[in-house]
């Protein structure tokens, strides 16, 4: 497993299968302004963004509600441009390599956070995941069908499901599904977006056993977006927190959460104490409206540990110890 991957940008090394070169994505939204009416004004989603992704590793992307974890994944889909920086997949322009043909759609797949959403509900489960065989031309037609049989197979579905439609599925089997189509391009890399929140705690670990050996069996790169601190250090090597559109910290997974050395990062497993040590300490404050971003560290509003700097520099993500990288001015244990 490679374990290289970090948010360090060295152009010395290899390039990664993603590299985001402090990507930005700047929405224009509408607000309010007295009597004046409404007027434009610049939300930036993403903010300075600089994350490599190694062939192979697994990355789990945490951060509260409106961090731009969905943002972040949607530049590296290509769906979205951003406003400035380098989205590069492969070392070449994201934009790029999607206009460029159907190789970007098909090694680059995508399981959406609404599931069942993303299925069409007329088409029975087998059509579901013979689309994509033949969108892309995995396989002669003839084939398709003991395709599909090996694909519901890999995915922990009985070949009986293929007469079944969505709406009688449950949710954990929706998912397979989902999961099924992802793997039926061959992709290298598997991108999810909350994939197993919503369900319940059994069907939760199926999944994620499921995953697991899926990215270990097929070499997968994984970019794994998550609430759950605990489903971030069971699936991914490695994790990047996110917090009002930077990345704050980023480096192995258990290091990070054992030690972290963001305060945010801090603060973020002792809100989870059932996985670790329950410290009662909760976050102070709100997180500020990314319309109206503080000085200095965006964080410094909620930090226990700000000083006066804190209040006046604004800190960049800089390489820590161990393939760790932090972007905070004093980092915790160093
Ligand atoms: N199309 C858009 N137009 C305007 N603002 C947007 C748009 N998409 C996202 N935003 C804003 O960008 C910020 C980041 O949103 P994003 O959806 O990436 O967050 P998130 O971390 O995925 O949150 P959640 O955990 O709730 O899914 C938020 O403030 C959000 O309101
Ligand atoms: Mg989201």
């Amino acid at each position: 497993m490679n374990q290289t991957t970090s948010a360090e940008t060295d152009a010395a090394s290899e390039p990664g299968i993603f590299e985001l070169l402090d990507v930005q994505k700047v929405y224009q939204v509408a607000r309010r302004n007295g009597l004046l009416g409404r007027r434009k004004q610049d939300l930036k989603a993403l903010d300075g963004v600089r994350l490599k992704v190694a062939k192979g590793a697994s990355i789990a992307l945490v951060g509260e509600s409106g961090s731009g974890k969905s943002t972040l994944l949607r530049v590296l889909l290509g769906l979205t441009e951003p406003s400035d920086g380098l989205a590069l997949y492969r070392g070449r322009p994201i934009a790029e390599a999607r206009a460029a043909g159907p190789d970007f759609a098909r090694e680059v797949a995508m399981i959406y956070q609404d599931a069942r959403g993303s299925l069409n509900p007329r088409m029975s489960v087998g059509a579901l995941v013979a689309e994509p065989l033949r969108h892309f031309g995995i396989c002669p037609e003839e084939e398709i069908p003991a395709r599909v049989e090996a694909l519901l197979a890999r995915v922990g579905l009985a070949k009986e499901a293929v007469q079944r439609y969505p709406a009688g599925l449950s949710g954990g089997q929706v998912r397979r599904v989902a999961i099924a189509r992802a793997l039926a391009s061959n992709p290298s890399v598997l991108v999810a977006d909350e994939a197993v929140s919503g369900l319940d705690v059994s069907t939760q670990a199926q999944l994620l056993n499921l995953l697991r050996r899926l990215q270990r069996e097929m070499g997968l790169t994984l970019l794994f977006i998550t609430h759950d601190l605990g489903v971030a250090s069971y699936l991914c090597e490695e994790i990047a927190i996110m917090y009002l559109g930077r990345i704050v910290e980023t480096g192995p997974t258990n290091a990070v959460l054992s030690a972290p050395a963001h305060p945010y990062a801090r603060a973020l497993r002792i809100a989870a104490p059932e996985f670790f040590a329950p410290i009662t300490e909760p976050l102070p404050g709100e997180i500020p409206s990314p319309l109206d971003l503080p000085r200095g560290c965006r964080f410094a509003g909620r930090c226990v540990f700000a000083r006066e700097e804190c209040r006046h520099d604004d800190p960049v993500l800089a390489r820590a110890q161990a393939g760790r990288s932090v972007a905070c001015l004093f980092p915790l244990g160093a």
